[in-house]
């Protein structure tokens, strides 16, 4: 029987979703987050349940060849991270193993997935930056808590927003603001974001706050932007609700138009505050060239676009589509969308603000089909009315776009039980260093 506080020296036999080692004791299985398949280490057990727990890396005896020295030297504290001790290619070579044995596991055979698409330099990445604030701290939550880790800057962040969030909190801090405290419920400030353009240079700061207002906002915002005038726009979001979620609902724009733009290859973005956009911009392009190529579309296709954001797949693809319908459930981002299409001057793309699962199979109801469906779903993965109505659908291709392959693989076991077959599956390295593995998938229909 596994005790808490006990020492074992165990074999560490493979790697887990969230970058964890995994070992066995007698069929007893041990979560040791730092340690890496194929290396001997000791350990303390943390927790322990009846059929799994949690152990504290204490010493590692045989180390892995593929064990590096993390670059970042928060690494162990923070939250942010999860593999920065293994060498790129193995987090590639991880990622890559982590979608086969979770689609073997859930369609019990094996299938076509292709080595992971990885970057050539897997730093400063990120074009979005979410700082939460409190107690005068600004930095990263550690992991699994909401406890502020300060850092001298973050390897993952693009270079630009580590500097100009901390000399944000320093102005809201001078101007009279205080942080908000989760306990006593007392404070404004809660988050700085940054987002940044990366092809147009554009910069959008955001200030989360408890209340409706920001103290001196005037002033604060004109020191920002004498100081960097790279900041094209200042919102507030208010955010009254305690949890995990980042951002409210309410916007106020305190500089400039409240929106920022970018690009990706030669197609321009509008990017508004609640709106999603991926976060690696060169990454982005990979991933949407994939699934692109995956379609194959010869300009005949009717295409449906959903959980489309600000319209990036649909856009993307519409050059080689007949047409593009595109379905999201946040407001602004249809807005967007909508806005993105007449930008870039294509009228062939329509969309329809609401849930797929709702929107889709009223629609098809109707007589609306595709011939060719993408979708790219939250982590939660897709609906299972949607994919009841694409079974009934029967469109030739689905393409579908995954940020987590647990669900992935769950949504794949009721399409192949359903009318389709997996061709091939690219994982795409969306997020170098943590344990997030992104992946395109294209089915065929067999019937
Ligand atoms: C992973 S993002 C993908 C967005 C877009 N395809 C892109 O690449 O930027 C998932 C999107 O699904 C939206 N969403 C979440 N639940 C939805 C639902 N039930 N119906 C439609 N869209 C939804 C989110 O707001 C988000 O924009």
């Amino acid at each position: 029987m596994i005790q808490k506080n006990e020492e074992y020296i165990v074999d560490i036999i493979d790697m887990g979703y969230e970058g964890e080692g995994i070992a066995k004791i007698e069929g007893y299985t041990l979560f040791v987050k730092g340690a890496i398949t194929g290396e001997k280490v000791k350990v303390k057990v943390l927790k322990a349940n009846k059929d799994f727990g949690f152990a504290k890396l204490l010493e590692v005896i045989e180390k892995s060849p593929k064990r590096v020295e993390p670059v970042c030297p928060v690494f162990e504290k923070c939250g942010g991270c999860e593999l920065q001790h293994l060498d790129y290619d193995a987090q590639l070579e991880h990622k890559t193993n982590m979608v086969k044995n979770t689609l073997r596991k859930s369609l019990g055979y094996e299938v076509n997935v292709e080595d992971a698409i990885g970057m050539c330099i897997p730093y400063n990445y990120r074009n979005k930056t979410q700082y939460p604030v409190m107690n005068d701290k600004i930095g990263f939550y550690a992991s699994r808590t909401h406890a502020i880790i300060e850092n001298e800057g973050c390897y993952i962040q693009n270079k630009y927003s580590d500097k100009l969030a901390k000399s944000t909190f320093e102005i809201l801090k001078k101007n009279g603001n205080t942080t908000y405290n989760e306990e006593t419920k007392k404070g404004n400030l809660r988050h700085i974001v940054t987002r940044v353009g990366a092809n147009t240079d554009e910069v959008m700061l955001m200030i989360i706050t408890k209340e409706n207002k920001i103290k001196n906002s005037e002033n604060f915002v004109k020191e920002v932007v004498d100081k960097y005038p790279e900041v094209t726009t200042i919102v507030q979001n208010i955010n009254e609700k305690d949890g995990n979620v980042i951002l409210g609902k309410k916007c106020v724009v305190l500089h400039g138009n409240g929106y920022i733009e970018d690009s990706i290859e030669g197609i321009r973005f509008k990017i508004s505050p609640l709106s999603f956009y991926q976060v690696n911009p060169t990454q982005t392009a990979q991933l949407y060239s994939v699934a692109k190529e995956y379609a194959e579309l010869t300009g005949e296709e009717n295409v449906f676009d959903l959980y489309c954001g600000i319209g990036t797949i649909g856009l993307f693809v519409a050059d080689k589509a007949k047409s593009v319908y595109g379905v999201e459930i946040v407001p602004e981002a249809i807005e967007d969308a909508k806005e993105n299409a007449k930008l870039n001057g294509i009228t062939n793309a329509e969309f329809i603000c609401g849930k797929a699962e709702e929107v889709i199979p009223q629609k098809y109801a109707e007589g609306k089909t595709a011939d060719v469906v993408f979708v790219d779903p939250p982590r939660k993965g897709c609906d299972e009315k949607l994919l009841e109505t694409l079974k009934e659908m029967q469109a030739k291709k689905i393409v579908y776009v995954s940020c987590n392959p647990a669900t992935l693989a769950r949504d794949l076991k009721y399409l192949t039980d359903n009318r389709y077959e997996v061709k091939k599956v690219q994982p795409v390295d969306m997020f170098p260093h943590t344990s997030h593995v992104e992946s395109v998938t294209l089915l065929s229909c067999i019937i």
